[in-house]
C-alpha cells in the first residue's frame, strides 16, 4: 500500500492533480493573500447583490496563477468561464458574437488582451460600461448604428504587459490586481497539495507509513 507512493502510480496521481484538482475554490487557492482577501469581499457582495463581479485586470509574469484564478472567481461567483484570448479576436464581429451570447452575470475570459486589436477593443467600451454593443447595419449612405443591449457580465482581463493596455481600456476595470511571486510561507502552506517540495514529500510518506503501522494494528 505505501509502495504506491514511490512507484509508477505515484506518477498517476499527478496526472489526477493536473486533470482534476487545480485549485477551484479561492480557499485551495495558494499564495496571493491580499487578492484573494480582496476577491472574497468583492464576489460575496457581487452574490449578495445579484450582480456581476466588476471587470477584473490579472496582470504579472507568465505562470503565476492568472488564467487558474480566472477560472476560480468564475467558481465562486457560480458561473460558466467563456474563454478567449486578444489574438484569437480577429473582427470586431467575432466579439459581437461573444458578448451578445454571455447570460446573465457570467465570466468572459480574455486571456493576453494587450494583444487585442484596436477596431475589436472599440467593441468592448460600450460593452463594458454600458451593457451595450453597436453594430453597423446596411452600407453606404444608408448605413446605420444600432445599439443591441446585451447581458450584464464580467470581463476578467489577463496580461503578462500591463504597459500595453491603452488607458481607456484600463480605466474600465473596476478590480486590478498584480499577481505576486509565491513566498516560501506559501509554499509551506500548500500542504497536501505541494508537488515540488521533497521536504513536504518526505513528510507525507512518513505520515503515510504511520498511518499504514495503525491500520496493521
Ligand atoms: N495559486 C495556485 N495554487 C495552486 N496551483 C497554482 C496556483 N496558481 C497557478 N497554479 C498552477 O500553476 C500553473 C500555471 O498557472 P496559470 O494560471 O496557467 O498561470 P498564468 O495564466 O499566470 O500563466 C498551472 O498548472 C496551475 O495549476
Ligand atoms: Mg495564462
Amino acid at each position: 500500500m505505501n509502495d504506491r507512493l514511490i512507484t509508477g502510480a505515484r506518477v498517476e496521481e499527478d496526472a489526477q492533480y493536473e486533470a482534476g484538482l487545480r485549485p477551484r475554490l479561492l480557499d485551495e487557492y495558494i499564495g496571493q493573500d491580499r487578492i484573494r482577501e480582496n476577491l472574497q469581499v468583492a464576489i460575496a457582495a457581487a452574490r449578495q447583490r445579484g450582480e456581476p463581479l466588476d471587470h477584473v485586470l490579472l496582470h504579472g509574469p507568465p505562470g503565476l496563477g492568472k488564467t487558474t484564478l480566472a477560472y476560480v472567481i468564475g467558481n465562486e461567483m457560480g458561473v460558466p468561464v467563456r474563454a478567449t484570448s486578444g489574438p484569437a479576436i480577429e473582427k470586431p464581429g467575432d466579439l459581437v458574437g461573444i458578448v451578445t451570447n454571455l447570460k446573465k452575470n457570467e465570466v468572459l475570459f480574455i486571456d493576453e488582451i494587450h494583444r487585442m486589436s484596436p477596431t475589436v477593443e472599440e467593441i468592448l467600451y460600450p460593452a463594458l460600461e454600458d451593457y451595450e454593443v453597436d453594430i453597423v447595419i446596411g452600407q453606404g449612405p444608408s448605413a446605420r448604428t444600432v445599439k443591441i443591449p446585451i447581458e450584464r457580465f464580467t470581463l476578467i482581463g489577463a496580461t503578462t504587459r500591463t504597459g500595453l493596455l491603452t488607458s481607456p481600456l484600463r480605466s474600465r476595470f473596476g478590480i486590478v490586481h498584480r499577481l505576486e511571486f509565491y513566498t516560501p510561507g506559501d509554499r509551506l502552506r500548500a500542504g497536501p497539495r505541494e508537488r515540488y517540495d521533497h521536504a513536504g514529500g518526505r513528510a507525507r510518506r512518513s505520515e503515510a507509513a504511520r498511518g499504514g503501522r495503525e491500520r496493521v494494528r
